[in-house]
């Protein structure tokens, strides 16, 4: 047990069961870079506080660059022994330079360093994250050719035929849902960016905003971890919305959207299936990533103050969770911005019962208090489909048995287009509330 960092009050060997079940280096070997910065700035610190001379220091420094170079070079060979990236990289270190590498650890214990090294991590791939939703946005859900405000389609709430839409309105109200996921990350990245070390030291080359208060808190907290399992679940969940209505609108029945081969799969049994796998990949992940939320939650809830090695569980789900969002974001980025927009087919979805509430107003305007108007319009909408005709094909005199206020006039409803231009205001599916939508974006991306 002489290679263990902490073998000194150990006399019997660990079983090798536990010595698997206790290792952490096959996940955590992803933090090599942020644990060998961590103790370069750590050093330092060290020699200030006059706990490692100059030369040991340099020893040290230029020791943690050789392990740096074979990390980068794919060349480092892990052990066994080798618990964790922490005890990887000290172990090596020995092995360049010898002695002075155990000076390395005055005063910190890996408590400390794991939670600094997922803070470099997190904080690094936070960025990443950003660039590629922001991608999301720009290339795909803002572009030119999706946001053509010309094309009128059926919108739905609860899955039945609600009112008439621009398909640029829909698109968008996906961007805005993700632009939130946009600005959420950039708030986690205020509670990711702190010092655990910061009871000790503070080293202004790992750039942290801000030290942590406590040491106990410091190390036996993960709330940014939780934080950004929360993230990456709420903007699945808007990914897996949009997955969803695109998968529906990809049917034939629905035929709104064809997807490209590029980002479908076939069936080896149906030789004309053409599914939209990547679609339901995307609705699914989230699934997935909620179940890495709610599990490290569980793992918190009742662990007693400070490290205890339950915390382990905590980089599993921060990897998994980071993969997942990062292949999501790339393939929802591809799977959108090829797909083709089937206009005549979105407009032969329209029909004139999603003008009802539009025939309702017309009487508003006339004076009805509106809770009449809705309850006539309902009347009409009943007679039509006794009579088993379209809304707009209602007789005048037929329209008039419900109330005398309607008239000739009532032609102006069937309409389409004025009916998504009578909505101006902002958030509205009027041309001029489009265009101010997709102006916002290319603010808002600039701002990014
Ligand atoms: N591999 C450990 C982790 O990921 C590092 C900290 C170990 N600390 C300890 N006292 N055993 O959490």
């Amino acid at each position: 047990e002489g290679n263990k960092l902490w073998g000194g009050r150990f006399v019997g060997n660990t079983d090798p069961i536990m010595e698997k079940f206790n290792a952490s280096i096959a996940y955590d070997q992803r933090m090599w870079e942020a644990d060998i910065k961590g103790s370069k700035a750590y050093v330092k610190a060290l020699q200030k506080a006059g706990l490692v001379t100059q030369n040991e220091m340099e020893q040290i420094l230029t020791g943690l660059d050789k392990v740096f170079d074979e990390w980068s070079k794919g060349e480092f060979k892990i052990k066994p022994g080798d618990e964790d990236i922490h005890t990887a990289n000290e172990r090596r270190l020995k092995e360049f330079i010898g002695d002075p590498a155990g000076k390395l650890h005055t005063g910190r214990s890996r408590n400390d360093q794991v939670a600094t090294d997922m803070r470099l991590w997190l904080r690094d791939t936070i960025n990443t994250l950003k660039e590629l939703a922001l991608q999301l946005i720009k290339y795909s859900l803002c572009s030119h050719d999706l946001t053509n405000i010309e094309i009128l389609c059926p919108g739905y709430t609860h899955m039945q035929r609600a009112q008439p839409i621009r398909w640029s309105h829909w698109i968008l109200s996906h961007a805005v849902a993700l632009s939130r996921d946009v600005e959420r990350l950039e708030d986690i990245r205020k509670h990711v960016n702190v010092m655990p070390l910061g009871s000790f030291f503070h080293s202004p080359e790992l750039n942290f905003d801000s030290i942590s208060i406590n040491s106990m808190d410091a190390t036996g907290q993960r709330d940014f971890v939780a934080e950004f399992l929360f993230w990456a679940s709420m903007c699945l969940t808007h990914l897996s919305k949009m997955a969803e209505d695109l998968i529906l609108y990809s049917t034939k029945e629905f035929s709104f959207i064809t997807l490209t081969d590029a980002y479908s799969t076939g069936s080896s049994l149906m030789p004309q299936k053409k599914n939209a796998d990547s679609l339901e990949l995307i609705r699914s992940k989230a699934g997935r990533v909620f179940g890495r939320c709610a599990g490290f939650l569980m793992t918190l809830k009742g662990l007693p103050s400070t490290y205890n090695k339950d915390l382990q569980e905590d980089k599993e789900a921060m990897f998994d969770t980071y993969d997942t969002v990062h292949a999501v974001l790339q393939v929802a980025t591809g799977v959108i911005s090829t797909l083709m927009v089937n206009q005549p087919a979105m407009e032969r979805a329209l029909s004139p019962d999603m003008l009802a509430t539009d025939l309702a107003y017309l009487l508003v305007r006339k004076g009805m208090p509106f809770r009449e108007a809705h309850s006539c319009a309902g009347k009409a909408v009943y007679i039509a489909e006794s009579k088993n005709i379209h809304l707009s094909q209602i007789t005048v005199e037929d329209l008039q048995t419900v109330s005398p206020l309607f008239d000739k006039d009532v032609s102006s409803v069937w309409d389409y287009n004025r009916s998504v231009e009578q909505y101006s205001a902002p958030g509205g599916t009027a041309r001029s509330s489009v265009t101010a939508q997709i102006e916002h974006f290319r603010t808002w991306l600039q701002a990014q």
